[in-house]
């Protein structure tokens, strides 16, 4: 069996807005149309490059489409396999994808929600069984990749009672500053009750005079670690422990049977902010790019060393949310978008990457993700010679059985996303993660598991016209 090493590194384009900010006038939201739809006949659809198989190092794709990462919320806290989980990854595999990339999964033996985890070998025969699950379902047709991930502390947005009781180090720089915003000069000698209190009911454009900036980030947002909080002995210590915990990762993740792995480079998590422009740190993995680059590049080759060389490499390409800033814009954007909408817009920056790749005589596939929804748009990115392979989360998860629609010549069929991210708002808000387009439909069948809400099912019903 052949193994895959990918990357999942999402570079931010140009301009963008989120949460509202429009930054100039050419970034103001225009509500996009979906991509009108031709759906080829199954004679067509045979001969489409989109269906032809394609050799990822050591293994092959049956097709060249692919589901990314999509995180469901449906571990156990302690972050094992679930049956939702079997269930979920099952559904998709149904639709016969070349390749499923299962979500996020942390690299630690940390507590970390519902997230699936790889950090222990106690994780190992949950995985296995998943793995079994896609490989039943798809008739062994799918490849299953696993996206490896870490991440450092977060905390929810505090109180602000609770915050200026508890969590707020206060020092004499506090007083004095108060005593400068209040002119006050009996602040500088207040017992730390009294400082306390008084902050608690103060003003936010006082608070703002008194406490530092990342003070009134963890106020604001909640406290977030950084990369170059490198007066923690565990963020010092990153470089040199991150490598063999990717690397025993990556081993696990071959135990349980996967093809591959692919190593979460992108958005707010570790190794992202190592990469980011950011990133300061002064032990010689902060600064300059080439000193930016050096962890992440020493956690692959711990990966590739671990997994050895038949692994290949495609891709490059309320707690505070991941996807923020541009990186998260540009993940998963809307039909209310900028000038350039929702719909392929990384594709620039995909073929970009794939030409430098290949200018160095490498025949590393690169997946494009984003936006992608029709047959045309998928043949298109493969005949322009864009990418190798193309993925669909949103489009899979609307209608996982969409691939295969189009390929029988049945894309009449094909349950359409609308891009409006329903699914995005529950993931952000940690709850399991459905479509809209489904998730209200023959609620009553029976055998359909629901949220713990109750109120929506979990799996998209079957496709019976298979
Ligand atoms: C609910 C949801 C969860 C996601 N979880 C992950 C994840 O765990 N890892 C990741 O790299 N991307 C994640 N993504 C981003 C997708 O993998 C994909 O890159 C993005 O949605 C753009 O592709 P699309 O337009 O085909 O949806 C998630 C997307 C959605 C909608
Ligand atoms: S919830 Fe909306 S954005 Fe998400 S997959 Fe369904 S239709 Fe698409």
């Amino acid at each position: 069996m052949g193994w895959l090493l990918s990357l999942n590194v999402r570079p931010a384009l140009t301009g963008g807005a989120r949460g509202g900010v429009v930054k100039n006038e050419s970034d103001a939201l225009v509500c996009h149309e979906l991509p009108q739809a031709r759906w080829p006949a199954r004679d067509e659809a045979a001969r489409a490059l989109l269906f032809q198989p394609l050799r990822v190092g050591a293994t092959t794709l049956e097709q060249r489409t692919w589901v990314p990462a999509m995180v469901p919320w449906r571990a156990t806290d302690d972050g094992f396999v679930t049956r939702e989980n079997l269930d979920w990854y099952a559904r998709f595999a149904e639709g016969r994808p070349g390749a499923i990339v299962v979500e996020a999964t942390g690299v630690r033996d940390i507590p970390s929600g519902p997230l699936l985890r790889i950090g222990h070998d106690r994780f190992v025969p949950g995985l296995r069984e998943l793995v079994a699950a896609v490989r039943r379902a798809s008739g062994g047709r799918t490849r299953l990749f696993i996206q490896i991930i870490d991440f450092l502390s977060v905390k929810r947005r505090p109180e602000k009672s609770k915050y200026f009781a508890r969590f707020l180090n206060l020092e004499d720089r506090h007083r004095r500053a108060l005593a400068s915003a209040t002119r006050d000069e009996s602040w500088t000698k207040a017992g730390d009750a009294s400082v306390r209190s008084f902050l608690a009911e103060a003003a936010d454009e006082l608070i703002e005079k008194v406490l530092d900036a990342r003070e009134l980030e963890t106020l604001q947002k909640g406290y977030r670690e950084r990369v170059t909080d490198t007066h923690l002995a565990h963020v010092e210590e990153l470089p040199r422990v991150l490598p063999r915990i990717f690397a025993d990762a990556a081993r696990r993740a071959r135990e349980a049977g996967f093809d591959g792995v692919e190593l979460h480079y992108a958005h707010a998590y570790t190794m992202a902010s190592f990469l980011s422009a950011l990133n300061d740190r002064a032990d010689g993995y902060g600064g300059t790019r080439e000193m930016r680059v050096r962890l992440p590049l020493e956690v692959f080759a711990a990966v590739r060393a671990a997994v050895g060389a038949d692994y290949t490499q495609p891709k490059v390409g309320a707690a505070v949310y991941p996807y923020t800033g541009e990186s998260g814009y540009e993940c998963m954007p809307t039909v209310l978008s900028d000038a350039r909408g929702p719909f392929g817009r990384s594709l620039p920056l995909v073929a970009a990457i794939k030409r430098a790749v290949n200018d160095e005589g490498f025949a590393t596939p690169v997946v494009a993700a984003g936006g992608i929804s029709t047959f045309d748009q998928a043949e298109g990115v493969l005949r322009r010679g864009e990418a190798d392979i193309v993925g669909a989360a949103r489009q899979s998860l609307a209608d996982p059985d969409w691939f295969l629609k189009v390929k029988l010549g049945r894309g009449g069929e094909v349950r359409r996303c609308t891009y409006t991210n329903y699914c995005e708002a529950l993931d952000q808000a940690h709850k399991q993660v459905t479509c809209k387009l489904w998730d209200r439909a023959a609620l009553d069948e029976p055998g359909v598991e629901r949220s713990s809400d109750g109120r929506r099912r979990l799996l998209p019903p079957k496709w019976e016209g298979k």
